[in-house]
C-alpha cells in the first residue's frame, strides 16, 4: 500500500524482536491457512483487478436503491483504510493501549503503533478489519503475502480494546502475530472485493465486500449498459439462483460448519454465534430444508441484519403456521406450529442473545443462528 519499503522493514523487524516462536500459528476470523475454502473467483493481478472490477461506486451510479443501502453496510465497510478520514468516530483513541507496553499515535492522520517506551519500535498501520459494528482489528501490510495484526482488537461501541480472537497466549509484551503466505490473502479475500496477484490489496475502492463481491467482475457490464447493450447483462441475474445456490454464495465468506469443525476452536460447539451459517446448518429448520431455506429468507443482501426482531416472525410463519399448512402444496418442508406461542417472540426465544464467544472478555453478544429450543437457557425444565 502506502508503505516505503524501509518502514516495512521497521516493523517487521520490530514484531520479529517481540513476538516469540508461536509466530506463525496463525489466527482471526479462522485460524488455519489450509483449511479455508479455496476462492472460488479468480484472482487476477493489480492491474487487471482494476481493469476488470470497478468498485460499487460505478455501480450506484445506476442502481440507486441497492447502492443507498449497501453502501453504509457493514458489509461495505467491513475493511478499511487505517486513517482518522476513513474511521471518524470510530477512530481508536491516541496514547497507551491498556494491558499492553504499547501506545498509539496519529501523524497527518495515520495511525502509528510503538513500544510505550521505545517510539522508534513501531511503524504504521495501513487497513481495519471489521465494521465497528463488534471489535475492529488494525493491521501493517508487510509484503505481498504478509501482515501484522494487531494483539489487541478495539471495539468502539464499548471505547475498549479487548485481545484479537486467536492471540489469547501471547503475552502482553507482544505487539501481535505476523501471517504469512496463503492465509493473509484469504483474510483480504473475504473481506473485499478481490485479491490481486502481485499485492495484498489494491485500490481503496475494491476494499470491503462491494456489489462485486456477489455479482462478479462488473466492467463488461458497465460498458454494455452505458453503450444500451442490454442484450447481455455480462453479469449473472442471482434472482435466479436456488436457495442453496444463493447460501454458496455467501459461504464464499461465512463460515461453514465444515471450516468450524476443522477450526482449532477450544469449544468448536460454542461458535454458533460467532459462525451464522456454522448455527443455521445445525438447525432442524434448515436441514429439513436443505434445498429451500436460505439466509435470503431472512436477510437482505444490500443491507444490515434488522435488529428488530419482530421483523423476522415471518419468515418463521412461513413455515410453523397454525393451522399447519398443508403440506402436499408447499414447496418446502413445513414445520410444527409453537405449543408455547404460535403468533410472535419467535426470535428471543428460540435464537436468543448471548456472548459471541463463550469464555471470553468480549461481551458482544449477537443472535444464536441454532434454531432450537433452548432449554438451558430460556427455557429450563420443568420441575
Ligand atoms: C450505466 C448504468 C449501469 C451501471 C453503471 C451498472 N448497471 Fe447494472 N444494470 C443496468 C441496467 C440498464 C440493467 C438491466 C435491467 C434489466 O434488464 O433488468 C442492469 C442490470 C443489472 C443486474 C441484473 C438485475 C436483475 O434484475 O437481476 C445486476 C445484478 C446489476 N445490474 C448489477 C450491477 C453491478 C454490480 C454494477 C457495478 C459493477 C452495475 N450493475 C452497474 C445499468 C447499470
Ligand atoms: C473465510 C473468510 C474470512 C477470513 C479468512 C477472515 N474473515 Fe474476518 N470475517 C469474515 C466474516 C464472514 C465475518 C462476519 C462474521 C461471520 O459471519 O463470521 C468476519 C468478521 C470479522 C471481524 C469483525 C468482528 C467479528 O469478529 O465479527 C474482524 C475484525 C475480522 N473479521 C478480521 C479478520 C482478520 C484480521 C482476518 C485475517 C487475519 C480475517 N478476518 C479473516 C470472514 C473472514
Ligand atoms: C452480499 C452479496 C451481495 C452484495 C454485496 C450485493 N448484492 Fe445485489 N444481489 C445479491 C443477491 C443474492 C441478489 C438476489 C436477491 C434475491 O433473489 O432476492 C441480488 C440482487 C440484485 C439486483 C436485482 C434486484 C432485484 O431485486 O431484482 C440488483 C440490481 C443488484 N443486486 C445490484 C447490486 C448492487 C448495485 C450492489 C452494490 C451496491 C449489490 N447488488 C451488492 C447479492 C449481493
Ligand atoms: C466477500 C465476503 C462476503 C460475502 C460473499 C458475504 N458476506 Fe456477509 N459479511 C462478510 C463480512 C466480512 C461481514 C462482517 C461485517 C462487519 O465487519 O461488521 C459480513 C456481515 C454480514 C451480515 C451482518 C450485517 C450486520 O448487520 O452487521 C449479514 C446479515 C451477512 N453478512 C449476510 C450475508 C449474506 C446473506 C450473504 C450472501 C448473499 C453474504 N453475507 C455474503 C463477508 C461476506
Ligand atoms: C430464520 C432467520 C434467519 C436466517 C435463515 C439467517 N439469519 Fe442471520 N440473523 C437472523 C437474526 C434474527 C439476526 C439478529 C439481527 C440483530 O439482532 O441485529 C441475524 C443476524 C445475523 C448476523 C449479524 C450477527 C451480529 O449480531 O453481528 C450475521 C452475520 C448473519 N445473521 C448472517 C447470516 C447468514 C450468513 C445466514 C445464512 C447462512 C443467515 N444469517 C441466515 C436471522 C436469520
Ligand atoms: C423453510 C421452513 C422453515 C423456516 C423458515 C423455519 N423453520 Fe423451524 N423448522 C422447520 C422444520 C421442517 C422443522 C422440523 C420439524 C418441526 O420440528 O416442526 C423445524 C424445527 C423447528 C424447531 C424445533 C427444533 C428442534 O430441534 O426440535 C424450532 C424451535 C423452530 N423450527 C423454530 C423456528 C423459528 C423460530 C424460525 C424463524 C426464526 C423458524 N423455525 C424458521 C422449518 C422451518
Ligand atoms: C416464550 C418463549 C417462546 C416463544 C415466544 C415461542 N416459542 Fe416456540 N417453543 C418454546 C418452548 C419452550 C418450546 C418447547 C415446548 C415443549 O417441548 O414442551 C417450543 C417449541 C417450538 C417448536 C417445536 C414444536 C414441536 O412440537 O416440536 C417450534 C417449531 C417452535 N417452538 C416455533 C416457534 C415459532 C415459529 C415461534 C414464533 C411464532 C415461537 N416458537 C415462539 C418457547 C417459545
Amino acid at each position: 500500500m502506502k508503505n516505503s519499503s524501509g518502514t516495512i522493514t521497521q516493523f517487521a523487524v520490530g514484531l520479529l524482536t517481540l513476538v516469540t516462536a508461536g509466530l506463525f500459528v496463525l489466527a482471526g476470523c479462522s485460524r488455519s491457512s489450509e483449511k479455508v475454502a479455496k476462492p472460488a473467483l479468480p484472482q487476477p493481478s493489480t492491474q487487471t483487478a482494476s481493469a476488470i472490477y470497478t468498485g460499487s461506486a460505478v455501480c450506484g451510479e445506476c442502481h440507486t436503491a441497492e447502492s443507498a443501502t449497501h453502501s453504509v453496510s457493514h458489509h461495505a465497510k467491513t475493511l478499511q483504510v487505517m486513517d482518522r478520514k476513513s474511521l471518524g468516530e470510530l477512530a481508536p483513541p491516541e496514547g497507551a493501549i491498556p494491558g499492553t507496553n504499547y501506545a498509539l499515535s496519529t501523524q497527518k492522520g495515520r495511525f502509528r503503533v510503538a513500544l510505550a517506551n521505545a517510539p522508534e519500535r513501531g511503524d504504521t498501520l495501513d487497513l481495519v478489519f471489521g465494521s465497528g459494528k463488534t471489535g475492529m482489528t488494525f493491521v501493517a501490510i508487510l509484503g505481498r503475502d504478509s501482515l501484522a495484526e494487531l494483539r489487541m482488537s478495539y471495539f468502539p461501541k464499548d471505547h475498549k480494546w479487548y485481545v484479537t480472537p486467536g492471540q489469547e497466549h501471547l503475552t502482553d509484551m507482544k505487539l501481535g502475530k505476523i501471517h504469512k503466505g496463503e492465509f493473509p490473502r484469504r483474510c483480504v479475500f473475504c473481506h473485499a472485493v478481490a485479491v490481486p496477484d502481485n499485492a495484498l490489496v489494491s485500490e481503496k475502492k475494491l476494499l470491503g465486500v462491494g456489489c462485486e463481491s456477489c455479482h462478479g467482475a462488473g466492467s463488461e457490464h458497465v460498458k454494455a449498459m452505458r453503450t444500451d447493450k442490454t442484450g447481455d447483462l455480462h453479469l449473472e441475474r442471482l434472482t435466479r439462483l436456488s436457495p442453496p445456490e444463493k447460501n454458496k454464495l455467501c459461504t464464499r465468506c461465512h463460515t461453514t460448519g465444515q471450516n468450524v469443525s476443522e477450526l482449532e476452536m477450544n469449544a468448536a460447539a460454542d461458535a454458533t454465534r460467532r459462525f451464522p451459517l456454522f448455527g443455521l446448518q445445525k438447525s432442524r429448520c434448515f436441514t429439513a430444508n436443505q434445498e429451500n431455506l436460505s439466509c435470503l429468507n431472512c436477510h437482505t443482501p444490500h443491507s444490515n441484519a434488522n435488529p428488530d426482531p419482530k421483523s423476522y416472525e415471518a419468515a418463521c410463519l412461513k413455515c410453523h403456521t397454525s393451522p399447519a399448512p398443508n403440506a402436499a402444496t408447499q414447496a418446502f418442508t413445513v414445520g410444527k406450529p409453537c405449543p408455547v406461542n404460535a403468533k410472535t417472540g419467535c426470535i428471543n426465544c428460540h435464537m436468543p442473545l448471548g456472548k459471541i464467544l463463550p469464555g471470553s472478555k468480549i461481551p458482544t453478544q449477537t443472535r444464536d443462528h441454532f434454531i432450537r429450543v433452548h432449554r438451558d437457557t430460556t427455557h429450563p425444565a420443568k420441575p
